[in-house]
């Protein structure tokens, strides 16, 4: 307005009649307005879904894949939606769907329980054909390395990559053996457990403990505390295996003599008496060497993923190896070998014939498993398997014994694999299956089983716990869920409440404690 004059303000009315002359073109302006938002909304969707899909296509091959081959990526259509998914080529086995961007993108995730179907890493310790009965420690066939190789030899190859020099294991011996005493407080906890206590309890609490004493070795990223870490575990298991064992019987402990062998060091700690001179057999120290090489890693089963992934935290490798020392003491994993005595003496003292166990197996309402047979992946013949039972035989008449259990479990392999349920469903002996004959045979009770599967197993768990530390893919292990329970509710006042059952009965717990 000029010269200062004020606008008189007007009101609606004002307004319409302003307007009336121009009504028909303001309807057709509004029509073009409209139909112009309409084309700006469609546009914008059109803009998202070409950006969305231009993202998927273009989406950076992640790092892992980036390391590992050309394979084609495979399509997936999810919701309407197209994903590009780059392929893993491994050097060998199956390829790995790369689903990292699933959920970002379509709000899915994958489901797939007992991971029967999922890679979590990648890994370059151990290979395993499960169709083929192969496994090989770093490329070497396992059958070349129980023939030709030692325990520590394979244990210095697991964990860093490359058979050993003459100079090279020589030193790692010396390491080791330089290492194996324990403190004196240490062997004072190991003897307050209680006897009858599970061997493989007391040695994962003797595995988290060693960190509480070597706090110089904790540190998952310090190459220097990984390394001392490896040498301190590696020598200190054998002192600590006999302890546990030792521990059951109340017999003393002895001190390590580093002028024997690991393994032969090992067994007189086990079985000497203190003071008086222990003469080993050469043929069970090649006997038990051989069963700690077969058992010295297995990729990534049930213990090996919970070593790996408790590592995941940051957690120590002694944190991280005794849970894996929990996973294996399960029956339906490293317990097994434990189970299989137990089952083969039912069968001889319970009288009953090879046959009707098996028909009761068979049953599936009877819940009986055939232990020491089938394995996830295995789906012919364990190679270990044939290599434990071709030495069981032998070692068993080196050693003198006369096992009926050997007969037993000779006629059950021979029943199991003529019937059509085993050969249906892939079901052959695994390593388990002949391990505890020879265990026995030295002179271990079945308890200790799982505890020599351990004590075999460390190389391969800190072979792939430091793999997992150096891996830049790795990130803390976090599966995802599909929540099934009951949707949101509103607390309820304890007075509001009902019993579930008519008369809440006691537990046992309850008696126990009454
Ligand atoms: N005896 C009888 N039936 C069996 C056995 C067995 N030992 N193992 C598997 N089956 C049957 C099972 O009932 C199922 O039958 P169906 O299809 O009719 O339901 C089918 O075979 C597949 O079994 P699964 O349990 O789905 O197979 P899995 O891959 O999940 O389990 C296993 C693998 C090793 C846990 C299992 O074979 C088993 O329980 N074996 C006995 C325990 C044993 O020896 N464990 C040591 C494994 S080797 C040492 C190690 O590395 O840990």
């Amino acid at each position: 307005m000029e010269n200062g004059a004020q606008a008189m303000p007007l009101d609606d009315g004002d307004l319409l009649d302003a307007l009336e002359p121009f009504e028909d073109q303001l309807w057709t302006a509004a029509g073009q307005a409209s139909q112009a938002a309409d084309l700006q909304a469609a546009i914008t969707d059109a803009a998202a879904t070409a950006l969305a899909e231009a993202e998927a296509k273009a989406k950076p091959v992640s790092e892992r894949a980036a390391r590992s081959g050309t394979e084609a990526a495979v399509g997936l259509e999810v919701a309407g939606q197209h994903l590009e998914l780059p392929v893993i080529t491994p050097t060998e086995g199956p390829s790995g769907i790369d689903v990292e961007s699933l959920l970002k993108t379509t709000n899915k995730v994958v489901f797939d329980p007992g991971f029967m179907n999922t890679a979590a890493v990648t890994s370059a310790v151990t290979y395993i054909d499960g169709d083929n009965g192969i496994l090989r420690y770093r490329g070497y066939p396992i059958e070349q390395l129980a023939e030709h190789s030692n325990f520590l030899e394979v244990a210095n190859l697991l964990i860093y990559g490359e058979l050993p020099s003459a100079a090279e294991l020589k030193r790692f011996e010396t390491q080791i053996s330089r290492h194996t005493l324990v403190p004196e407080n240490y062997r004072a906890f190991l003897n307050s457990f209680p006897k009858n206590g599970h061997p493989m309890a007391l040695m994962a609490s003797a595995m988290n403990a060693m960190g509480t004493f070597y706090p110089e070795s904790l540190d998952p990223h310090d190459d220097e505390a990984v390394d001392l870490a490896t040498v301190l575990i590696l020598a200190k298991i054998r002192t600590i295996t006999s302890y546990v064992f030792r521990a059951a019987t109340s017999a003393n402990f002895l001190y390590p003599d580093t002028m024997r062998s690991y393994v032969e060091d090992f067994l007189r700690m086990c079985f000497a008496v203190p003071f008086e001179g222990y003469d080993v057999d050469p043929a069970v120290v090649n006997a038990m060497d051989k069963l700690l090489i077969l058992h010295a890693d297995h990729e990534q089963n049930c213990s090996t993923s919970t070593v790996r992934l408790v590592g995941s935290s940051n957690a120590s490798v002694y944190a991280s190896v005794a849970a894996g020392i929990g996973a294996l003491s399960g029956p339906l994993h490293g317990g097994a070998n434990e189970a299989v005595l137990k089952m083969l003496d039912e069968i001889a003292a319970g009288g009953q014939s090879v046959g009707s166990f098996v028909s009761r197996v068979k049953d599936k309402k009877d819940n009986t498993r055939l232990m020491g047979f089938g394995h996830r992946v295995y789906k012919s013949y364990d190679p270990r398997a044939k290599i434990v039972k071709g030495h069981a035989d032998s070692v068993l008449k080196n050693l003198g014994t006369n096992d009926n259990l050997l007969h037993i479990a000779q006629e059950l392999e021979e029943i199991a694999l003529n019937d059509d349920y085993f050969i249906s469903r892939n079901l052959y002996p695994n390593v388990d299956f002949y391990t505890g004959l020879i265990y026995r045979a030295i002179g271990f009770p079945p308890a200790m089983f799982t505890p020599l599967f351990a004590l075999g197993r460390m190389p391969g768990w800190i072979a792939q716990w430091r793999e997992m530390v150096r891996d830049p893919d790795t990130r803390i292990g976090r599966p995802r869920q599909l929540y099934v329970g009951t949707d949101t509710r509103d607390y309820a006042p304890i007075e509001h409440r009902k019993n579930k059952k008519a008369k809440p009965e006691k537990s046992e717990l309850d008696q126990h404690y009454e």
